[in-house]
């Protein structure tokens, strides 16, 4: 079994709606379509999504037909509890001097029309080689990490988990005197906190950074820490993760890190074994009996 802090059994199966045998497992990686896959997920079963879909054909992926990102947030859901987050990491590419708007419309109709909510949309500033100068463009070093609620409000919220650290912790800096009931001098500022609450711009250096070659198989991975990050804010140990589109599998070890639950879809063979490689290497992971099917898409 793995070395996760809290390692999870597959009799625990999901907490409503139990995971049938013949059905999909906990803690499992799966190859084919995610929408069949994620079909025969229950309802309210998976209490957060971690993902970056393919967008705007940007990339070419071993896939029988491009990804109905409008089916795709009615599956997630349907089998987000009450209170799940839903992070998709995405972008927008640009043609003729315009941005295809494709991150926009997504976060408009996965409110509008299927009744996420928008808990957030934060900006992923990406540290990492410049890539190409444009002479007509900005150089794009952003992606968004829209956050998508499920019902009224977060479940789980440990924003704690992501505290940074202040740049003058300790220091008085305000010059304007706290007045001090009955003294004309007032009292001192008080001393800045060492951490505050992190903002909505998160900054990570790219994957290339990390030097993982394994991972480097795959050609448009999110940072470890990215995933890391979300995990430990949007849920608690034991918790089920799902990346439906895991590519490398960076959900997966993370939360297998994390002591969390997870479950991988994607619809290459080679990035699920790239991913079933990682979680063995990096997490100590191990499938459980059921996870290495072909699912029916
Ligand atoms: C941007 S990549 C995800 C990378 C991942 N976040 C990581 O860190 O490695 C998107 C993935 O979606 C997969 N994909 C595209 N359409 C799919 C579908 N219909 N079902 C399952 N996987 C799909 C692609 O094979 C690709 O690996």
């Amino acid at each position: 079994m793995s070395a996760r802090a809290t390692p999870p059994r597959a009799s625990e199966g999901l907490r409503s709606g139990e995971l049938h045998k013949g059905e999909l497992h906990v803690s499992g990686l799966y190859v084919g379509d995610c929408l069949p896959l994620l079909a025969r997920l229950p309802d309210e079963s998976v209490d957060l999504t971690v993902t970056s879909p393919p967008y705007d054909h940007l990339r070419h992926y071993d896939t029988p037909t491009p990804l109905n990102l409008t089916a795709l947030g009615q599956q997630l859901l349907r089998v987000t509890r009450e209170g799940g987050i839903c992070a998709l990491v995405i972008g927008d590419s640009a043609r003729h001097y315009a941005k295809s708007l494709t991150s926009f419309r997504l976060a408009v109709s996965w409110c509008d029309a299927l009744g996420w909510r928008l808990f957030e949309c934060c900006l992923y500033h990406r540290h990492g080689t410049p890539g190409p100068w444009w002479r007509t463009r900005f150089r794009v070093d952003h992606e968004f990490i829209l956050l998508l609620l499920k019902g009224e409000r977060p479940g789980v919220f440990h924003k704690e988990a992501l505290y940074v650290p202040t740049k003058h912790a300790g220091e008085r800096v305000s010059y304007r005197p706290y007045p001090r009931r009955g003294t004309p001098w007032g009292a001192p500022p008080p001393a800045v906190q060492p951490h505050q609450c992190r903002g909505t711009v998160w900054p990570y250096a790219t994957s290339s950074a990390e030097r993982n070659r394994l991972k480097l198989g795959h050609p448009a991975t999110m940072p470890d820490r990215l995933a890391a990050d979300l995990i430990a804010c949007f849920s608690n140990p034991g918790d089920l993760v799902l990346d439906p589109l895991m590519g490398s599998g960076t959900t997966c070890v993370m939360a297998a890190r994390q002591g969390r639950r997870y479950m991988g879809m994607d619809a290459s063979p080679a990035y699920v074994d790239i991913a079933r490689r990682r979680l063995a290497s990096e997490a100590g992971g191990q499938e459980e009996e059921g996870g290495k099917g072909r699912g029916n898409g």
